[in-house]
């Protein structure tokens, strides 16, 4: 294991990295015999003739290469109707839903086995829509690798730190950090602090990528030069090695005689990568009103049609708010995306209550939804002339997706629903009064 982690900084680039010099093969990929008597194996992660602004491939120089292992079988150790991305037999749920946090697992449960599918929408198969899961661990993942071959996985830490030892090299991601593994990267999840808990979208079909930022111009929230790539790192290790992939949604496995992280050199633009939540330089209105949430857009996963998407991941950060004679917090809202929405430390502003780290909201589409009754009663009394600091402690997120989501049985029947959710909206009364009649500011004219 590396003691001290290296990166290559950007988004998308076209990097290389080599573990022992002059292991990248010069000026081909694969050469009759490589650098080290290495096997070349392309990954990609587009159809080959995709426009090359889109084009994603990797070439991996490894010890020994992927396809020796024994057939695939169906993994037994999964329960499909916890994880698993098929959600034929589940039902879309109109209410407002909320859980409570996962409590950390009493028997030995690593990152795979600890992760719950929540909700998703669309086909693997079809490679459309996407997952969300919740994962809560206390081991970790010994002679073991992952990997979706259904999508890429965003994985946003709530509590603990994570190691994933990937094929491309190793990063640690703390909470306030995310990272993304991308579609058929294997990868294995250690736990340094012992315990670890958080959230995970997976998006089938499409990758992540940096949203436009139109009139906001050329800097501004998440920057391309702050996203970490993992340096090539390998180990030559005879051992009978535990591969779990799913494919269609289900769980397969096999077992290597070696293990998967043996890429000495590799080279291309398709690689996972972390970036720290902590960077993001959100922009917001500095005169009045709310502004929408895609402000805060971190990742995008984009739809075939111009300016939709499959799924965006939208931070909260801490920040100064500063709009005058407006209501501050997040208006009462119906929207035609589905919102999760997932706490990774402090109170988020419009509940304060209620919603805990690691608990987790869905709003599906066009499901009412807003501030908590305490939340509007202030925002509606307190003084909105003064700057006010939104505590730095407190960093919400959200998943933002297009397809309507059907929630998993198992998130539905789970002890952690929090069935009194709706009543954070019972408190609300009607304020009419006809006596409020706008004065000289108002806007409707006799
Ligand atoms: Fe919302």
């Amino acid at each position: 294991m590396a003691t001290r982690l290296s990166y290559l900084a950007g988004f998308g680039n076209e990097f290389q990295s080599e573990a022992l010099p002059g292991a990248l093969p010069v000026g081909q990929n694969n050469p009759q015999v490589c650098p080290y008597n290495l096997y070349a194996e392309q990954l990609s992660g587009t159809s080959f003739t995709m426009p090359r602004r889109q084009n994603m491939r990797s070439w991996l120089y490894r010890i020994q290469p992927s396809v020796t292992s024994s057939p695939f079988r169906p993994s037994g150790r999964i329960d499909p109707d916890r994880f698993g991305t098929q959600f034929g037999k589940d039902e879309v749920e109109c209410n407002q839903l909320r859980w409570r946090p996962m409590p950390f697992p009493k028997e030995r449960t690593d990152f795979v086995s600890g992760l719950q599918t929540i909700c998703g929408a669309g086909s693997p198969e079809r490679k459309e829509g996407y997952a969300i899961h919740m994962y809560s661990a206390n081991a970790s993942m010994e002679n073991t690798c992952f990997s979706s071959g259904d999508g890429d996985m965003l994985i946003v830490p709530e509590h603990g730190a994570l190691t994933l030892t990937t094929e491309f090299g190793i990063m640690e991601v703390p909470p306030g950090e995310v990272c993304v593994v991308q579609c058929g990267i294997r990868f294995s999840v250690a736990l340094p602090g012992g315990c670890a808990r958080g959230y995970v979208l997976e998006v089938f079909g499409s990758h992540f990528i940096l949203p436009d930022l139109g009139p906001v111009g050329a800097n501004g929230l998440a920057a391309a030069r702050d996203f970490q790539t993992p340096v090539a790192w390998y180990e030559d290790r005879e051992v009978e090695f535990l591969v779990m992939h799913k494919l269609g949604g289900h769980v397969f496995e096999s077992v290597q005689p070696f293990s998967p992280f043996n890429v000495v050199a590799w080279h291309g633009n398709y690689a996972p990568y972390k970036y720290d939540l902590a960077k993001f330089c959100p922009v917001n209105t500095v005169s009045f009103d709310h502004a929408d949430p895609s402000i805060f857009t971190v990742l995008t996963c984009p739809s075939p049609w111009p300016g939709g998407v499959t799924a965006d991941f939208v931070v909260f950060p801490p920040r100064w708010t500063v709009a005058e004679h407006s209501f501050r917090p997040p208006y009462f809202h119906r929207n035609v995306m589905s919102e999760f929405m997932g706490l990774i430390r402090g109170k988020y502003e419009a509940k304060k209550d209620g919603f805990l780290p690691g608990g987790a909201s869905l709003h599906v589409c066009m499901s009412p939804h807003g501030p908590d009754t305490d939340t509007f009663e202030s925002g509606t009394t307190k003084d909105s002339h003064k700057p006010e600091r939104l505590p730095a402690d407190s960093l919400a997120f959200m998943f933002e997706v297009n397809y309507i989501p059907k929630v998993k049985k198992s998130a539905l029947m789970s002890e952690c629903l929090d069935k009194a959710y709706q009543e954070c909206w019972a408190g609300l009364q009607s304020h009419f009064n006809l006596s409020e009649r706008p004065a000289s500011n108002g806007k409707v004219s006799d």
